[in-house]
């Protein structure tokens, strides 16, 4: 799976003297979208070199990063396991019916028992107990994620370079991989996630780089929970562009963004990329779970 390198460009309404674009770096390539193609491309090449049988990963009931993984796996000859944070299968899922059929392996994961994804000895035990597989942290960010994601070339708009990207911020490899590829610009993550080991998780992963920051503005009421400004947005960009976005990840830190700009945190002058991340898969189990209506959900998935 290559990285397309050549990303499409919105003008998004200016404001506070800045040029706004929204870029959509790569082809949104049904399942696997956004920063996903970039986060699994050295993982997946790390798994067939290694001969391992696939991808064992993590993540929530509705995760993107599960799906992606579940399609990119499959799209490349691999199997593809998942570790999901819930305490029941649900058949219905939109997200993981989807992984199901893309062949992913999904194995339950209470609560107390997904908190410890990342504790060393217990990774250990399920990887003693699951061999053969190549292993993959929760949203990709790893090394190897991150290395995909540094290829990415996104600094010239059709108005010229960029002085500003900013991404949507989950588990950091986005903001740390841009922040790498781009040293010459200023990155901002926009966390859509109330974390507070993840400043010190992207220092590790920027090895010691420090054009970057981490803005707090878009968490609003934490972790997939979103407001209805944050869903509005959405709404009236598909209207206004054409490009459809989700209030969990994209909308939401766009919201922020926006919000940040209005309040010249910005100087005048300042040209602005908005990276989109994909994610509008999430879309169907926001509709699923009755979170948007289906007059929303039919306004933001229209092909
Ligand atoms: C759509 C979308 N945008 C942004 C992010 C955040 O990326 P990261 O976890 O690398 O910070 C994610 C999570 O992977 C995502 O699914």
């Amino acid at each position: 799976m290559s990285v397309p390198s050549t990303p499409k460009w919105y003008p998004l309404a200016s404001q506070a003297g800045c040029e706004l674009w929204l870029c959509q770096p790569v082809t949104i390539e049904g399942a696997v979208s956004g920063n996903k193609i970039a986060k699994l491309r050295y993982p997946l090449l790390n798994a067939q070199a290694s001969g391992c049988r696939g991808i064992a990963t993590f993540g929530g009931a509705f995760s993107n990063h599960l799906l992606a993984t579940a399609a990119a796996c499959e799209q490349q000859g691999l199997q593809s396991l998942g570790f999901v944070r819930t305490d029941r299968l649900d058949p219905d899922n939109p997200t993981l019916r989807r992984c199901h059929r893309f062949g992913m392996s999904l194995i339950a994961l209470s609560r107390a028992d997904y908190r410890r994804r990342h504790d060393p000895d217990w990774l250990a035990v399920l990887q003693q107990r699951n061999p053969g597989w190549h292993w993959v942290p929760e949203g990709g960010t790893s090394s190897s994620g991150v290395a995909g994601v540094r290829e990415w070339a996104l600094a010239q708009s059709p108005q010229g370079a960029v002085t500003h990207l900013v991404t949507a911020t989950g588990s950091g490899g986005t903001l740390a991989g841009l922040a790498l590829g781009h040293p010459q610009l200023n990155m901002l993550g926009m966390a859509v996630v109330k974390d507070d080991s993840l400043p010190q998780r992207i220092r590790q992963l920027c090895e010691g780089q420090a054009n970057w920051h981490l803005s707090m503005a878009s968490v609003g009421p934490g972790y997939g929970r979103f407001t209805r400004e944050h869903l509005s947005l959405c709404l009236d960009i598909r209207q206004q562009i054409g490009v459809s976005l989700e209030p969990i990840y994209t909308g939401k830190a766009l919201f922020g963004l926006l919000e940040l700009i209005n309040q010249g945190h910005f100087k005048p002058g300042s040209r602005i990329g908005f990276v989109h991340t994909g994610g509008l898969q999430g879309l169907d189990g926001l509709h699923y779970r009755g979170l948007i209506d289906s007059a929303q959900w039919q306004a933001l998935t229209a092909i």
